[in-house]
């Protein structure tokens, strides 16, 4: 069998591909338009008879049916997006063309295709935000999201559910809450703090840090996904988490705990602007139906993303540089 593994040389299709050729025998083809947060190197030292990259936009609907058809691709895997919040908040659009036009250009590609499944990778933030007293998310909470990226991300979601119910077509949609682990591009949270940290750099931290979000590693969220795609229902909806609900302070306290940093790096910043307050999944649907549940406790997970980065500081500083630098500028100026 031949998957499709479009945004594969992003943080979580990479970290899924990789785990496509240890864990199974299929036939992979990565597709990725290498944007800012794609890199080769996340997926270049893989096995060329069972890995292939394609260097291509989900938006270019010609471009996606020739690798479909050259391919004879049964199954997609959809991680493509624009997936930074921060990034949305600076301007939409870019998040509106992949997330939104790219995925409907994928879905029709894939429809004509005749392709036998079709998993859209997708997150928790389409709900929106919870109290600490709220129950948390299940899949049949309303989706109200307070970000572009989360808008952008819950339209893709319901294109993907009216293509299901009009034209009977084989997808099903995964919910994730916050990953973390290998790869991951160093604007996110723990990334950034572990760069930061083990440079002597401040540490930012929007508002007063009580926000909260569920971590789950990126292994256990590519296992959840294979579980999806091997056993879910078509049409259904998977919430993924991993049941490990912290503040952002306690995240960044654990961090410089371990790289031996200095507390005073903390730098309290302005707040982002609709900033979720909140997020927790229930995954009771994904553990009872799949047997699925996140295996990875949070402190080994940390240690092990840490020591990941520090032996990867060459993949860190190549990132550290040019379109990022500028960025990082205009998000602290
Ligand atoms: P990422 O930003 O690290 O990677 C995105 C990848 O998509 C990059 O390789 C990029 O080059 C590629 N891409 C972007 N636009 C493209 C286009 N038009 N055509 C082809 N490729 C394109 O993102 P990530 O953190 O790996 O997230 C992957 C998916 O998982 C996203 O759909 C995201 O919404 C979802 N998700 C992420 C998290 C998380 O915590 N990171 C949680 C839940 C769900
Ligand atoms: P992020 O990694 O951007 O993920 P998301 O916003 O999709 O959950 O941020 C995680 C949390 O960390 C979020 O509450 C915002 C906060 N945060 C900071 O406090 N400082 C930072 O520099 C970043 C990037 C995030």
């Amino acid at each position: 069998m031949t998957l499709l593994v479009t945004g594969a040389a992003g943080f979580i299709g990479s970290n899924f591909v990789r785990y496509l050729i240890k864990q199974t025998n299929h036939n992979i083809v990565s597709y990725d338009a290498l944007t800012y947060a794609g890199n080769l190197s996340n997926i270049q030292d893989l096995p060329k008879d069972r890995h292939q990259f394609i260097h291509g936009d989900i938006c270019n609907g010609d471009a996606v049916s020739q690798a479909l058809q050259n391919h004879n691709v049964s199954t997609i895997v959809h991680f493509a997006a624009e997936s930074h919040v921060d990034r949305s908040i600076q301007s939409a659009d870019p998040f509106i063309q992949t997330n939104i036009v790219g995925t409907q250009r994928l879905l029709d590609a894939a429809k004509a295709h005749g392709v036998s499944k079709f998993i859209h990778v997708s997150t928790d933030e389409v709900y929106g935000t919870l109290q600490v007293s709220d129950p948390p998310f299940t899949e049949a909470h309303h989706i109200m999201p307070n970000s572009p990226y989360a808008a952008s991300k819950a339209a893709s979601d319901l294109l993907v559910r009216s293509y299901v119910e009009t034209y009977d077509f084989p997808a099903i949609i995964t919910r994730c809450s916050n990953n973390y682990g290998p790869y991951q591009f160093p604007e996110k949270l723990i990334p950034l703090m572990i760069h930061n940290a083990c440079n002597n750099i401040p540490l930012p931290i929007y508002g007063t840090g009580e926000n909260i979000r569920d971590w789950v590693h990126v292994e256990d969220h590519c296992e959840a996904i294979h579980a999806v795609l091997t056993q879910g229902n078509i049409g259904d909806v998977y919430n993924i988490g991993g049941e490990c609900e912290l503040t952002n302070i306690d995240i960044v306290k654990k961090i410089i705990t371990i790289c031996g940093a200095d507390d005073s790096l903390m730098t309290f910043v302005k707040d982002r602007p609709g900033h979720d307050f909140r997020y927790a999944m229930d995954i009771s649907k994904i553990k009872n139906e799949l047997g699925v549940s996140p295996k990875m406790s949070f402190e080994k997970g940390l240690q092990d993303t840490i020591d990941w980065y520090m032996s990867n500081t060459k993949w860190l500083s190549s990132i550290i540089n040019g379109d990022y630098q500028q960025y990082y500028k205009e998000q602290y100026k």
